[in-house]
């Protein structure tokens, strides 16, 4: 199965993306991990989309399609993919449409959540994550056992450099402009599309996917 997590930043879909992939077995594409990965690598691609990511800015189609395509082609064969912060434009939408076509795929679901803006900019402010493992924790929702260390990796727990303030509200008001307008896109024709609200804590989200992927 193939299924998109779409949403403002901070509403979850990390969160809900690897329960979901944990849970089925299934293999998540997070564009913005990869960007990060990039990024720590210090790769050519890495330093570019850096400037787009610090300023809650959109890195270009172009680029986001062609690694998404090269991305899909590594994964196994046959297995579940959960695709989080991706597509975020209409042209990232009919590039993964054409992509998955080539494949011999295609999109099954897609889930959109929402929460109130008061709340994305909180859970933002409060994000942690571990730089070894990936743990995402909140301190003021979901604290780790020890301030400011990984539960499972003993390291000290990193704010992203996107999640101040300002960058937040930017990066809200590109979802609203440039993403939001999908929800439409894909109701218009193709896979189901689900709305989940991303204000209940964490397992009653969990809870809602499920049943609304038909997993339950
Ligand atoms: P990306 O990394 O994708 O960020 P985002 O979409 O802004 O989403 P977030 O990671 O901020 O939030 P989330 O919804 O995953 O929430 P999370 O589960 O972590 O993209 C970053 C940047 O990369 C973009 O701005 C752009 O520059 C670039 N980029 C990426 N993809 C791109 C693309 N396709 N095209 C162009 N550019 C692209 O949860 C947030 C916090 O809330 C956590 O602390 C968590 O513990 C907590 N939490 C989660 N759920 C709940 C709950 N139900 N109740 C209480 N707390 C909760």
């Amino acid at each position: 199965m193939h299924v998109i997590l779409l949403g403002p930043p901070g509403v979850g879909k990390g969160t809900q993306g690897v329960l979901l992939a944990e849970a089925q077995g299934w293999e998540r594409l997070v564009t913005g991990d990869l960007l990060r990965q990039a990024r720590a690598q210090g790769t050519d691609l890495g330093r570019e989309a850096q400037r787009f990511m610090d300023a809650g800015e959109l890195v270009p189609d172009s680029v986001m399609i062609a690694m998404v395509k090269e991305k899909l082609t590594t994964l196994p064969a046959g297995r579940g993919v959960v695709f989080d912060g991706f597509p975020r434009t209409s042209a990232q939408a009919s590039g993964l449409s054409m992509i998955l076509g080539e494949l011999g795929m295609k999109i099954d679901h897609v889930v959109v959540f929402k929460a109130e803006d008061a709340s994305l900019v909180r859970r933002i402010a409060g994000r942690r994550s571990c730089p070894r493992c990936g743990a995402v924790y909140n301190i003021f929702l979901a604290p780790p056992s020890n301030d400011g260390v990984c539960n499972n990796e003993g390291a000290v727990l990193e704010h992203r450099t996107d999640d101040d303030p300002d960058t937040v509200q930017n990066r809200l008001d590109v979802y609203r402009r440039e993403t939001e307008p999908l929800i439409e896109y894909f109701e218009a024709g193709g896979a189901p599309v689900h709305h989940v609200d991303g204000e209940q804590s964490v397992e009653s989200v969990q809870v809602a996917v499920v049943a609304a992927l038909g997993l339950a």
